[in-house]
């Protein structure tokens, strides 16, 4: 397995570019499935995941056409062959099961494995399914898959649109259910429906397809259902979770980036803790120039929420920036149990941090110190690389393939603005 070899101490300078964000592009994907007809997206980032999701599309049925170093990807169904997402492919990457709504939504059935994923928590699928039996769907969990059909005694096999209030906010059954009610008969309505820009994206997307959406990007999202959906060409919008641990780079090592593509609307939460912290955000022509000059960090105290607040996923790089603050601050992760699996690892390279239950205390220390230390989940591998840019010595990370489901071209980027980083290939 590859390892990712970074020696700290250079203030990161320069431009960093942001890809397409993965996780609007992956529901996207999966937005094929509604409509015989080709969609294609394009500023697709080339990462793990989405060759994942592909693989698992063609497994559907469908036909796939990746031009991966210009971001493009075409996907057709025109008839979906097997309604049946295997567990091989669905253990590998939660967001597979977003591929039941429309199968639901475009003919009347669809087996999905339960998933699997990163693991931080447990991570349960009830949402979504219980969203889609409201819509008439019955369901059946058994050996590890769910099989899902709509009988014929509703709407002769077809969804029909429903008022459904999520009890708390995911992205991923939003985006599941209003996938779902493009096609069904009747109007939708999702009520306390997750607001993160990847659900307008997909509703964009899908409006692009003949989908009648009214509200995405709120708290309720109005869907009328149509007879079909036809094709479109989308552009996957940019990464705001690249774009803070890009915006976290330059504001751990005392440097001063541009980073292309920033957009202060995707990332306002971590914006505000930033200049909270004592570093500069600013909006420029292009993108976002965030810079730390001599001056030291304050601690900041912050706690994880649905979008606008603060995400979850840029919790482990705010923590990696506050193990150098002057001072304690206390970071509370809400939306997933089991969250902190970088501490023990930040710890390892001299970091003070202690955890009750969800809240980890952060003690600044004046330095950390490079060390080997092992990437857990996605966000908590990038964590550990921007400890390594900051500490004295080399950081040794291993099991970067978590990180190369979620960061497109890491080492060159961060590379171009001055960090001494080198992927050791596992043959090597
Ligand atoms: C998406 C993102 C992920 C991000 C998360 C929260 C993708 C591909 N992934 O994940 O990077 O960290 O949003 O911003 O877009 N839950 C249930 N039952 C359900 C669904 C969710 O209990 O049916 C729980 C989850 O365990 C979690 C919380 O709800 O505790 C939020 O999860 P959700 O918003 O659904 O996250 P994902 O869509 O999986």
């Amino acid at each position: 397995m590859d390892k990712i070899a970074v020696t700290g101490g250079v203030p990161l300078t320069g431009r960093i570019p942001v890809s397409g964000s993965k996780n609007a592009c992956l529901p996207l994907m999966t937005a094929a499935l509604l409509t015989d007809q080709t969609l294609t997206l394009t500023n697709v980032p080339d990462l793990a995941d989405i060759g994942t999701l592909s693989t698992l599309l063609r497994s559907l049925g469908a036909t796939t056409e990746h031009d991966a170093a210009g971001g493009r990807l075409d996907l057709r169904v025109a008839r979906l062959s097997s309604p049946l997402a295997h567990y091989d492919i669905v253990r590998k990457m939660r967001a597979s099961v977003l591929v039941l709504g429309p199968m639901l939504a475009r003919d009347g059935a669809g087996t999905v494995s339960l998933p699997g994923g990163c693991a931080i928590g447990a991570r349960p699928v009830d949402l979504h399914l219980k969203g889609l039996e409201a819509m008439g769907a019955t369901l059946d969990l058994r050996d590890g898959y769910v099989h899902a059909t709509v009988p014929r005694s509703v709407n002769g096999g077809r969804l029909r649109g429903v008022s459904y209030r999520f009890p708390f906010v995911s992205v991923g059954a939003t985006e599941n259910l209003l996938m779902a009610a493009t096609l069904a008969k009747g109007t939708t309505r999702l009520v306390n429906a997750a607001r993160e820009p990847e659900i307008a994206d997909l509703a964009a997307c899908l409006s692009a397809m003949g989908a009648r959406i009214e509200g995405a990007g709120t708290s309720t999202i109005e869907i009328e259902g149509v007879d079909a959906l036809s094709g479109a060409e989308h552009a996957v919008i940019a990464d705001r979770i690249e774009m803070g641990s890009f915006m976290i780079a330059p504001a751990i090592t005392g440097g001063d980036v541009v980073v292309e593509g920033g957009r202060l609307d995707l990332v306002s939460a971590l914006a505000e803790a930033l200049d909270a912290a004592g570093v500069s955000v600013e909006p420029v022509e292009g993108g976002l120039r965030v810079r730390r000059g001599g001056a030291g960090l304050n601690p900041v105290s912050l706690v994880t929420e649905p979008f606008p607040g603060y995400a979850t996923d840029l919790q482990a790089q705010m923590m990696a920036l506050m193990t150098l603050a002057d001072g304690t601050s206390t970071i509370t992760e809400q939306i997933f149990e089991n969250r902190f699996m970088h501490v023990p690892e930040l710890t390892r390279m001299g970091a003070r941090i202690d955890v009750n239950g969800n809240t980890a205390t952060v003690t600044g220390v004046p330095s950390l110190r490079g060390a080997p230390v092992m990437a857990t989940d996605l966000r908590a591998s990038i964590s550990l690389i921007l400890a390594g840019l900051a500490a004295q010595g080399e950081t040794v990370v291993s099991r970067v393939y978590h990180l190369d489901r979620g960061y497109e071209r890491i080492e060159q980027k961060l590379r171009a603005c001055g960090a001494r980083i080198e992927r050791i290939r596992a043959d090597d």
